[in-house]
């Protein structure tokens, strides 16, 4: 049955990224972040809520002194984009004169993250990065540099480990490649 994913042995999706190759890439990309960060106390965003286990795993995996926070735009309905963000949810704390990193999950058309650059930048923070676990080809149409990124994928649609197919399939413990039959 396709639509049963509750049974975690029997995932019927085909495996992108495991949850062991997933945690050492993000590994090394804590230290890189660390190391590019020491003595600054930066904050890191989690972009909700695609991006919550990539945050979680990667500021775990960051040692030294962080400080988090959480955002939250909408673009997407089903596979795809409808071309409008929103802001859902704003940042708790003051960024001005602050080293931010946003963390994201996926960076497809690159709208999403056009649109919360800008609204942190208006902000005015001393350094704006961005952390992506995913980048698909095209999304540099986002026109800033992302420093970190896990992986670029082709255009494929892509669930679980935080992203979803219509609010679906979050919790798969890896990255899988959604198909319907
Ligand atoms: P963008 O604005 O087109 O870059 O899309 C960004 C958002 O769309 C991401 O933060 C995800 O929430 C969602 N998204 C884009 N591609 C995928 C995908 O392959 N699987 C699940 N969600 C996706």
């Amino acid at each position: 049955m396709r639509n049963n994913t509750s049974n975690f042995s029997n995932i019927p999706f085909q495996a992108l990224f495991n949850e062991e190759t997933i945690l050492s890439r993000v590994k090394e990309l804590g230290l890189q972040i660390a190391n590019d960060y020491q003595g600054k106390n930066p904050v890191f965003v989690c972009v909700l809520r695609g991006g919550v286990y990539f945050f979680s795993d990667l500021t775990k995996a960051v040692p030294i002194p962080i400080e988090l926070d959480f955002i939250q735009a909408k673009s997407y309905t089903g596979t795809e984009s409808s071309g409008n963000v929103e802001l859902i949810k704003d940042l708790d704390s003051e960024i001005t004169g602050r080293d931010v990193l946003i963390v994201e999950d996926i960076v497809d058309t690159g709208r999403t993250l056009k649109f919360l650059i800008s609204h942190i930048l208006s902000k005015k923070p001393n350094s704006l990065e961005v952390a992506s676990l995913l980048f698909k080809e095209g999304g540099e149409a986002v026109g800033y540099p992302i420093k970190y990124i896990g992986w670029n994928i082709g255009k494929e649609f892509v669930i679980g480990y935080g992203l979803d197919y219509d609010g679906k399939f979050r919790n798969l413990p890896g990255v899988f490649l959604y198909s319907e039959d």
